[in-house]
């Protein structure tokens, strides 16, 4: 039974749609919050989840004596210092094609700068903020007729869509970078392979 916690701080949109899509399968969820009673935690409970209120400060502890396959950020507002993020491996949602629009209200900053595109991103969580490498990313067309709360909604529906299958292909360790394919389609050795395009770029000089 692989074991994944599910960490947010606060509405839990993604926890819920999460925890539908595992329902039955072979996975054991808990879900965390560093804030007491916030509306994850009772989503947690409802849908008959392991739940725990656990402050930021109790983090390292916790991750210490518990062990998971992945950890998955779903609307956590702080940030993980190093020596907790080494403890296990952690994964977020950004609600915009990274590295565009980082940090708070992402898609009212995409929505307000007028891109014609933006969208979602999965990605390793790094100490510094949504930054991390990039997992999956997927698009949200923005047209002229678009409001912001129909951009939003657009948003959380691919959000719910996408990020159970991440986390079930990083769960069956399925995922897999495209540039680190292409490097080791020659072992990392060039030789012979000079101006070999396909390892990467690396085998051209
Ligand atoms: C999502 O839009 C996610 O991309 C961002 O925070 C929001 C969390 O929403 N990191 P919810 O708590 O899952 O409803």
């Amino acid at each position: 039974m692989k074991k994944l916690a599910i960490m947010g701080s606060g509405k839990g949109s993604n926890f819920e749609a999460i925890a539908k899509y595992f329902k039955d399968k072979e996975v054991e969820i808990t879900c965390l919050s560093d804030v007491e009673n916030s509306p994850i935690l009772k989503k947690a409970e409802k849908l008959n989840i392991k739940f725990k209120y656990l402050p930021f400060e109790n983090n390292f502890e916790y991750f210490t004596k518990n062990k998971f396959d992945l950890v998955v950020l779903a609307g956590y507002m702080k940030i993980f210092p190093e020596e907790v993020l080494n403890l296990a491996k952690f994964i977020n949602i950004h609600p915009s094609l990274l590295p565009s629009f980082k940090g708070k209200d992402a898609i009212k900053q995409a929505f307000l700068a007028g891109v014609k595109v933006s969208g979602i991103t999965i990605h390793w969580v790094e100490k510094s903020v949504d930054t991390g490498k990039i997992i999956a990313q997927y698009p949200v067309f923005i047209d002229n007729s678009m409001s912001l709360d129909e951009f939003e909604e657009e948003i959380h529906i691919i959000e719910h869509k996408l990020y159970p299958i991440v986390i079930e292909k990083i769960l069956e360790d399925k995922v897999f970078d495209f540039q680190d394919l292409m490097k080791s389609s020659c072992g990392g050795k060039c030789g012979s392979n000079k101006g070999n395009k396909g390892c990467g770029g690396n085998c051209e000089s």
